[in-house]
């Protein structure tokens, strides 16, 4: 079971992502709130050091299960918050990014999770990947609840390249969260970046998007064969070549079920064999301003500590379209 620095701590790197205990469309409460508590509980006896959540999954359901369910806290578990989005009445997702609106966002978190501070919390963007005076304007806000104590580490959400050097030439960021799995690799050039940067760099949607028949990754046939000949199963290997792509992987794939949880944490005992390696390697392009010598070099994944010189100009990341996805639906944004 491996592990890395996430902030000042050190977190498995499977963990589990909290957004789909909410109700339907990320909106309202569970069906079953006793499974949603189950499913927190077993992650936490499981081993499961890093949780992702919002404020705004439920809104205010989410992290109520997480206390609930957890309270009093591990010392060991690290629970990592966004803000920049708030869902209204209706479930719409709508902006609350200005720099106000990203410290009362925080401050949220910490009431409903009942703790002083949290390891990280990430500013969500709506991936326009601008590097712009309001950009500085948010940036800064993190850092001052950083500064104050009640964030441990700023974490970057939907961002650009350009977005991340920027960021970093002026502070440090600990995590970086943008869509990424087997078959879209555009955040290719940001994980390579992290790399080199020791930064964490967390997919979401990592079993792919979008859902259903139409799911890019798991009705692979590529995926599939691969999963049938290893003896595991399709959400194994999705899981599973994501880990091996490089060591600050951290993976925080969501379920309701328990069942689900155990088995996407055991992708982490996977072997994923040459010929797996290389046939999944085809299941999708790598973008063409990725890292090629290492990113491409697969099965041997990208060596620590080896960002290569990026081309310029890496802009808005991947964004899924559904209300399920509410954290990337930037239609909604305002300005
Ligand atoms: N920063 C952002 O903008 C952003 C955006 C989206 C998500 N996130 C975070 O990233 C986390 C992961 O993303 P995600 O939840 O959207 O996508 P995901 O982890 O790729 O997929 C979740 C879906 O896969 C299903 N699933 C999970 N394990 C399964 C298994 N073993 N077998 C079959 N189905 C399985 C889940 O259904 P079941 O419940 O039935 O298992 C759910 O429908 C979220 O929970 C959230 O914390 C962040």
């Amino acid at each position: 079971m491996s592990a890395f620095r996430l902030g000042r701590m050190q977190v498995r790197r499977s963990g589990y992502g909290a957004m789909q205990l909410a109700g339907p469309f990320v909106f309202g409460p569970p069906a079953d709130r006793a499974a949603a508590i189950a499913v927190l509980r077993a992650a936490a006896a499981a081993g499961v050091n890093h949780i992702d959540t919002a404020q705004y999954y439920g809104p205010d359901v989410v992290n109520d299960l997480i206390r609930d369910a957890l309270y009093p806290y591990p010392a060991e578990l690290a629970i990592v918050s966004k803000v920049g989005v708030r869902r209204d009445d209706t479930g719409a997702v709508l902006p609350f990014d200005d720099p106000d609106q990203l410290r009362a966002g925080i401050e949220g978190n910490l009431r409903s999770l009942r703790v002083g501070r949290l390891a990280a919390v990430n500013l969500r963007l709506p991936g326009d990947g601008r590097v712009d005076a309001r950009f500085d304007d948010q940036l800064a806000a993190m850092v001052a609840a950083r500064d104050e104590g009640l964030i441990a580490g700023v974490g970057l959400s939907n961002i650009s390249l350009e977005q991340l050097r920027h960021a970093v030439a002026g502070t440090d960021i600990v995590c970086v969260q943008n869509l990424f799995h087997l078959a879209d690799r555009r955040a290719a050039p940001l994980l390579a970046e992290c790399l080199s940067r020791g930064i964490a760099f967390v997919p979401f949607g990592p079993l792919g998007w979008p859902r259903g028949q139409q799911n890019p990754v798991l009705n692979s046939p590529v995926v599939a064969q691969a999963a049938a000949r290893l003896g595991v199963t399709p959400v194994q290997v999705a899981l599973k070549w994501l880990l091996q792509l490089a060591p600050n992987v951290l993976l925080i794939p969501g379920t309701g079920s328990v069942s689900h949880l155990r088995e996407n944490l055991a992708a982490e005992d996977v072997t994923l064999d040459e010929e797996a390696l290389r046939q999944l390697d085809a299941v999708a392009p790598w973008p063409d301003d990725a890292p090629s010598s290492e990113m491409r070099s697969l099965p041997h994944g990208i060596p620590p500590g080896q960002g290569s010189p990026l081309s310029p100009g890496e802009r808005a990341r991947s964004e899924p379209r559904s209300p399920k996805h509410c954290e990337v639906s930037s239609a909604t944004r305002a300005r």
